[in-house]
């Protein structure tokens, strides 16, 4: 019984990871949704039809009315494939759970609960969809997390010792949810006075959206600037490269693909973007070449960590994943577009010579957060010399 259990377990959890693994991919979004359909039959069927070519054996066999089965060669060779593939997958999803807080970095983090619609005082839904999901027990769509995080960064020098990053991530305007949830985030990160406004991508799904970016964005204030990367969702506007003109006309710095150098207080910084698989990343030669005391990263996919890590990355801020959406208690998130799996799907993480924070992002396409509220990071950084 227990074999049994363990391949139809070992089946779905390799059917999940490879929808992870998936929508990790730089490929494009129809090709992405073919071979998801595909997969998603798949799934479904291959074990209805073991079920009903071989179900009454194995039943037999549960019950000890046969000592063997006799499966062909075939269902033999898929049953040990899944085992082995499920043991080592297997294994290593339960390692990252973040229970065990593998590469985790102890933070501080003050959370305060903002409830968006409370504050506003007015209904954020602009569509019936919108409404209709924004009731569903449990949904946290307008419950805003609102996180300052002390952050221990190896390798951050002396003088930038509590210097303040607010990082939004995922905004998602998609038209469903009213453009004052973004703004509550954008004015409550002012209240705090940040040093540096940080923006990990997917800003925008839908052209109609593109028109709200300037009034938005251009309300953000920080001393040393506003930089932005763009997203795998940014790819649906019909030319992103309006996006980046907008935000840029909104008094925000596009960092896609380059490595720009500038100072954060008298410390020289290589502030660089990686936008990759989806558009461009700077060139190894290209962050070799930047000489800089702090080397700082915006990421929209958290799995550029080992890129940040071989270019010598001090810290790192990505989004994408959303925090899988919803989590489970203990066991976390299950959904993650990352080719990690869930690993990196939210919070802070340390593997040398790079510190990494991966925000749960403000918004999303799907209308629904359980245990997973939409994120406003906002990060003061600590020396560390772990
Ligand atoms: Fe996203």
């Amino acid at each position: 019984m227990f074999l049994v259990a363990a391949a139809v377990l070992a089946h779905f959890g390799l059917r999940l990871t490879f929808y992870n693994r998936l929508n990790s991919m730089g490929w494009k979004r129809a090709t992405i949704k073919r071979t998801e359909k595909i997969a998603f039959v798949e799934t479904w069927v291959t074990p209805c039809v073991m079920g009903w070519l071989y179900g009454s054996d194995v039943w037999d066999w549960i019950h000890g009315d046969v000592t063997v089965i006799s499966l062909p060669a075939w269902g033999i060779a898929y049953a040990i494939a899944c085992s082995v593939l499920g043991l080592v997958f297997g294994s290593l999803w339960l390692l990252w759970r973040p229970i065990f807080r593998v590469h985790h970095v102890p933070v501080v983090r003050e959370v305060q609960v903002h409830d968006v619609v409370n504050r506003t005082g007015r209904s954020l839904a602009r569509t019936r969809k919108c409404r209709w999901a924004a009731k569903l027990p449990f949904n946290q769509i307008f419950q805003m997390s609102v996180e300052q995080i002390e952050l221990p960064v190896v390798g951050l020098p002396d003088e930038l010792d509590g210097y303040k990053v607010a990082h939004l991530s995922d905004i998602h305007l998609t038209g469903q949810v009213e453009p004052e949830f973004t703004q509550h985030a954008i004015s409550a990160a002012n209240e705090w006075r940040p040093d540096l406004f940080a923006l990990t991508g997917d800003i925008v799904d839908k052209q109609p959206c593109v028109a709200w970016l300037h009034d938005l964005f251009s309300k953000a204030s920080a001393s040393d600037g506003c930089y932005f990367v763009l997203g795998n969702h940014d790819t649906r506007i019909s030319d992103p490269d309006v996006v980046r003109e907008r935000m840029k006309g909104a008094g925000w710095i596009d960092v896609g693909g380059l490595v720009h150098s500038t100072r954060l207080r008298s410390v020289s910084c290589a502030l660089s973007g990686n936008e990759y698989p989806w558009f461009s990343r700077p060139s190894e030669q290209a962050m070799r070449g930047a000489d800089a005391e702090f080397r700082f990263c915006l990421s929209h996919s958290p799995d550029q960590f080992d890129w940040c890590r071989r270019n010598q990355v001090d810290l790192m801020l990505a989004g994408h994943t959303h925090g899988g959406q919803g989590r489970l208690p203990i066991a976390g998130p299950i959904l993650s577009p990352s080719w990690h799996g869930s690993r990196w799907a939210s919070g802070d993480f340390y593997r040398a010579p790079t510190t990494l924070h991966v925000s749960r992002g403000l918004s999303g396409v799907h209308l629904l957060r359980i245990n997973c509220r939409p994120e406003l990071s906002l990060i003061t950084l600590r020396c560390s010399h772990a």
